[in-house]
């Protein structure tokens, strides 16, 4: 790849510290290498009335940071309004929730565009742009529409629902036909890259799919990037001091008991709720468990600002209570359910102390925690991973205990079925799991998709064509 590389995110990774979890820490490695841009949102909103953002730059190293703040209105309409309150629970399948208006479509619109205007003071001939998630969909628009040539790939890092719930948007093919102005649109799984192909066809005839390319405007490739993890770096975080006291303390706090965890950011794609609930089922259809096996849910906050958000909060404190009260003892809770930010470290400790992780979404691009729980284990002595069917990671993972998590019945069963689940049978499973996650990791994945936009399969999008 002979230019630099210009990742957009909405979020930008943190570069006061090191870089910490899985996309920033890939990213800035990779940009660290071949010296590169990343520009995305402060995370700060201010008060500057109807003028353009201003640009911080920052340089660390070859790489250089751009970030913009938000004013409120541009928050409320592009941020918490139209990528979070529409395209959010629209991507997983949650049109109930979805709320629409123009007003924040258009500010979404806007937002797109003024990422685009900064771009375009940056952008070199040869540079390469790859533009991560729903919050930026129309942003390779902007740039062709510019004139801009350049390779610029897209990334979505959330699921791609079939074709009649992307239906429901409003606008959906205005929305959905700017992703073909990108060189390369990459998914986390199979299953999305076939809605997209699937939802292209249907929405704008047979002929605009070829294979695995959208031929619209010049061509797209499709493909499906399974985005991992970086096994060795966070076997060394479950092997640091931090997460070793954390898997000792949580060892001897629970030296009778069996743990059982489950670790989300509070969304309601990922299914809490219905997990505690089966989480009693399993303690009313296995009563010699009752007082053995606890329940750790770790939730972090997450978009609290928006109502839906604030809604799955009050509905699972009200659901803990009630487990808890209904089947607790004096020595025991069933369910400990904490509401904040864990530290990688600790979360690799917990880990490491837990016989089962449940990893149940609803719906979910991939899952993380999923390969973080299955590269922290002892090889020797792992936990089971029973993990639900609807997220991108169980394509990967057929080893794990696959659940269909709205079946409060049969997820007991299988909480019950890893608890007492042979070690023979342990061992093999998490061997497959963890070959996985070492052949499909982080840096694979950052790799394949950079390849494959930098490939010259791709024919020069020409003025006309974009
Ligand atoms: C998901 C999205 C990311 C997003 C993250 C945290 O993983 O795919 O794009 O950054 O959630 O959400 P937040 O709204 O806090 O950025």
């Amino acid at each position: 790849m002979a230019g630099r590389l210009i990742v957009v995110s909405n979020r930008l990774a943190d570069f006061h510290k090191p870089a910490a979890g899985g996309l920033a820490v890939a990213l800035s490695g990779i940009l660290r290498q071949r010296g590169g841009v990343w520009l995305g949102w402060s995370g700060k909103i201010v008060n500057r009335g109807k003028e353009d953002a201003q640009i911080i730059r920052t340089a660390v190293g070859n790489v250089e940071y751009l970030s913009i703040d938000l004013n409120e209105e541009e928050f409320n309409g592009y941020y918490k309004g139209y990528a979070n309150a529409t395209l959010w629970p629209i991507l997983h399948h949650r049109v109930d929730l979805a709320k629409f208006d123009k007003a924040s479509e258009k500010i979404y619109r806007l937002m797109n565009a003024r990422f685009a205007k900064v771009l375009l003071t940056e952008i070199q001939d040869d540079d390469v742009v790859w533009v991560h998630d729903y919050h930026l969909i129309p942003l390779g628009e902007e740039l062709r529409a510019a004139g801009k040539l350049n390779k610029v790939g897209f990334f979505l890092h959330t699921p791609l629902p079939p074709s009649a719930i992307l239906a429901t948007l409003p606008n959906n093919s205005s929305l959905l036909s700017s992703l073909f102005s990108y060189d390369l649109i990459g998914f986390q799984s199979q299953e999305d890259k076939r809605n997209f192909l699937n939802y292209v066809e249907w929405q704008f005839g047979k002929d605009s799919v070829e294979g695995s390319k959208v031929i619209r405007r010049g061509k797209s490739v499709v493909g499906a990037f399974p985005i991992g993890i970086d096994v060795c770096e966070f076997q060394s975080i479950a092997q640091s001091k931090t997460a070793q006291a954390m898997r000792d303390g949580m060892r001897e706090e629970y030296s009778k008991r069996q743990l059982v965890v489950g670790v989300d950011r509070l969304d309601y794609s990922k299914g809490i709720p219905h997990r505690v609930h089966s989480f009693g089922e399993f303690l009313h259809r296995f009563p010699q468990m009752q007082r053995s096996a606890t329940l750790i849910q770790i939730a972090s906050p997450s978009r609290g600002e928006i109502e839906t958000y604030a809604d799955i909060q009050r509905e699972l404190e009200a659901l803990c209570g009630s487990v808890n009260g209904d089947l607790g003892e004096l020595d025991w809770m069933p369910v400990r359910y904490i509401h904040k930010t864990l530290c990688q470290e600790e979360l690799a400790g917990l880990y490491q102390a837990a016989k089962v992780a449940l990893v149940t979404p609803l719906r979910d691009g991939m899952n993380l925690v999923a390969k973080e729980f299955v590269a922290a284990q002892n090889p020797y002595k792992p936990g089971v991973l029973v993990l639900s069917r609807f997220a991108g990671v169980a394509e990967q993972m057929p080893e794990a205990l696959i659940v269909n998590p709205y079946d409060t019945e049969s997820v007991a069963y299988a909480i019950h079925r890893a608890l007492v689940m042979p070690l023979a049978e342990r061992q093999e499973r998490h061997r497959a799991l963890l070959g996985k996650i070492k052949d499909n990791d982080l840096h694979w994945w950052c790799r394949s998709f950079l390849q494959r936009l930098t490939q010259p399969e791709f024919e020069s999008r020409s003025i006309k064509s974009v």
